[in-house]
């Protein structure tokens, strides 16, 4: 990594993703034991969570980091106290790195500049969600026969792109490992640059363009502000932006960063079928947070190639 902190992979480069996803697999082959041992790792998670804090917080215990942990209800920012004042006190405690999910954009980027604690962006509002993408590229990586094999896959990315941090990270990060990627979203759901992507309007169109990963978002319902809603109907959502069985071509992957609307986004029975990655998605959430909070830290000093 080339700075102690973690906001962004809007600038990364192939050699990153490669050299993290190598720390992550020597993790998981148990190479290393223990690299965050005589570490401190906060977590501050001021927004709901449950795959992505409880695995920092297994993938911090279980790497031999001692963790604190903070929620926003359970924490002095429920009385007023305010991010910076936040951070600077976790700092002084001693923190070597602090795991930041804020609704606000940014939020991660400020704590970075008020300590000298490696920062991890957990998800900033509709900002980035660096580990996601990158855990992504883990699992991935596994269903494919490594790295080098992303290189001129396609991935179709589904669903509510306007509001997902996940798709600000998947879609730097995936362009940098080699793959080809479009969009599929209602026009309501659409960022105005769409990144200079093709925009298709069904999952089945998805489908006819060749597309090897089926990459589905959840509908952020508490991103969206205003009376009329952004898909008229569940059921012509699903109709059009929903994945079904009638998809799964043979070598069709199915991913979702979870929490997923089942019927919705993707249908009930493949959410966990052989096609589908989710549950790796999940598992190798514990390595890629691992190898991150390594790195990060200077607990092993990584190459860049
Ligand atoms: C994502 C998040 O919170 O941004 N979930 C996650 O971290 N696994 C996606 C989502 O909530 O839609």
């Amino acid at each position: 990594m080339r700075s102690k902190d973690l906001i962004t992979l809007e600038e990364t480069s192939r050699g990153e993703l490669r050299e993290l996803l190598e720390v992550a697999r020597e993790l998981d082959s148990g190479l290393h034991e223990q690299p965050l041992s005589g570490k401190t790792v906060c977590l501050a998670f001021f927004e709901p969570s449950t795959r992505t804090s409880s695995s920092f917080e297994l993938a911090a215990k279980r790497a031999g980091a001692d963790v604190v942990s903070l929620s926003g209800g359970g924490s002095s920012m429920s009385k007023g106290e305010s991010v910076i004042d936040t951070v600077v006190t976790l700092d002084r405690l001693g923190a070597d790195a602090l795991v930041v999910r804020h609704p606000s954009v940014g939020t991660a980027a400020l704590a970075a500049r008020h300590t000298t604690a490696s920062v991890i962006n957990a998800g900033d509002g509709a900002g980035q969600h660096p580990t996601q993408a990158l855990l992504d590229l883990h699992a991935l990586s596994g269903a494919v026969g490594g790295f080098d094999e992303l290189e001129g896959r396609r991935v179709a990315i589904v669903g509510d792109i306007l509001h997902s941090r996940v798709a600000r990270s998947v879609i730097p990060a995936f362009q940098a490992a080699g793959m080809e990627l479009c969009l599929v979203s209602p026009p309501t759901l659409l960022p105005c640059e769409a990144w200079g992507l093709p925009v298709l309007s069904s999952v089945d169109e998805a489908v006819g363009w060749g597309a090897d990963v089926l990459y589905a978002l959840r509908l952020q319902n508490e991103r969206m502000d205003g009376e009329v809603p952004a898909v008229p109907s569940v059921a012509e959502y699903a109709a059009f932006y929903g994945i079904n069985r009638r998809h799964l071509r043979p070598g069709v992957l199915v991913m979702h960063p979870g929490p997923v609307n089942r019927g919705m986004e993707v249908s009930g029975d493949v959410v966990l079928s052989e096609q589908s990655l989710v549950p790796d998605q999940v598992g190798a959430g514990m390595s890629v947070r691992s190898a991150v909070l390594t790195l990060a830290t200077g607990a092993r000093q990584g190459v860049v190639a």
